[in-house]
């Protein structure tokens, strides 16, 4: 059976960097589930539908089609066979994303695609609910937390890096404080510290630190035989 590392913890907090680094350090492929969310907003807004309308946005969550691949250490997500990229990371879909990630069918639909990705073998899946909904069993769950500050921080920073930075540092802080309230008070699988996981607050480690706190943590007989 499939292995799963489960890490939530909301923007910034170091989850897609963290949980990369871990994947290439023990062979799991990295599962970004945010980027299924913004998938779903994505298409949402290419078909013009209100995302601000909960039955709207359910009836057309089951015909939004998505493929999966294993590729670079990661699984791969293609829509109409094409890496959609960086056209889900524009500050219109940050926006829209938590209402759509609200709707109870499109995170059913997520979750059955998020389970259906062990077929690929050994996996690290990040998001705001794999610790509480998708795979509250995995015995390697952690909740990654940071200040807002240093979060924003590191979000501009990941946006200045790729060169598609188009807010200053207080509209990012902003929009990511917005957006954390909409994902820790929703009704279907908010955000929160799921009973049981480690919590690891990231705002003065290093990454290297918090790969290393995160893999110290691992059940003894995943670590056999590959990871050092
Ligand atoms: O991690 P991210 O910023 O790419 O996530 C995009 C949106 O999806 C964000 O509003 C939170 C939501 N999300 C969620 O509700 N559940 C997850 N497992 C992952 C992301």
């Amino acid at each position: 059976m499939s292995k799963v590392i489960a890490i939530d913890g909301p923007s910034g907090s170091g989850k897609s960097s963290v949980s990369r680094r871990v994947g290439e350090t023990l062979g799991f492929l990295h599962v970004d589930s945010g980027a299924l969310y913004r998938i779903m907003t994505w298409q949402c807004l290419r078909q013009g539908i209100d995302t601000s309308d909960p039955v709207a946005v359910a009836s057309f969550a089951g015909r939004v089609n998505v493929t999966f691949e294993p590729r670079g250490g990661a699984v791969e997500y293609l829509v109409g066979g094409v890496p959609p990229g960086d056209a889900l990371r524009t500050p219109e879909i940050n926006r829209h994303a938590s209402p759509v990630a609200t709707v109870k069918a499109v995170r059913d639909r997520v979750t059955g695609w998020l389970r259906g990705m062990t077929r690929f073998g050994d996996l690290i899946v990040e998001g705001r609910d794999i610790t509480t909904a998708v795979f509250p069993e995995s015995p390697a769950r952690f909740y990654l937390s940071a200040s807002a500050e240093a979060r924003a921080e590191r979000r501009r920073k990941e946006e200045v890096a790729k060169g598609i930075a188009c807010q200053t540092a207080d509209e990012v802080k902003a929009s990511l404080l917005a957006r954390d309230v909409i994902d820790s008070t929703r009704k279907h699988a908010p955000l929160r510290k799921a009973d049981g996981a480690i919590e690891i607050d990231s705002t003065d480690m290093t990454i290297e630190e918090v790969v290393s706190a995160i893999i110290g943590a691992l059940p003894d007989e995943w670590l056999k035989g590959g990871a050092s």
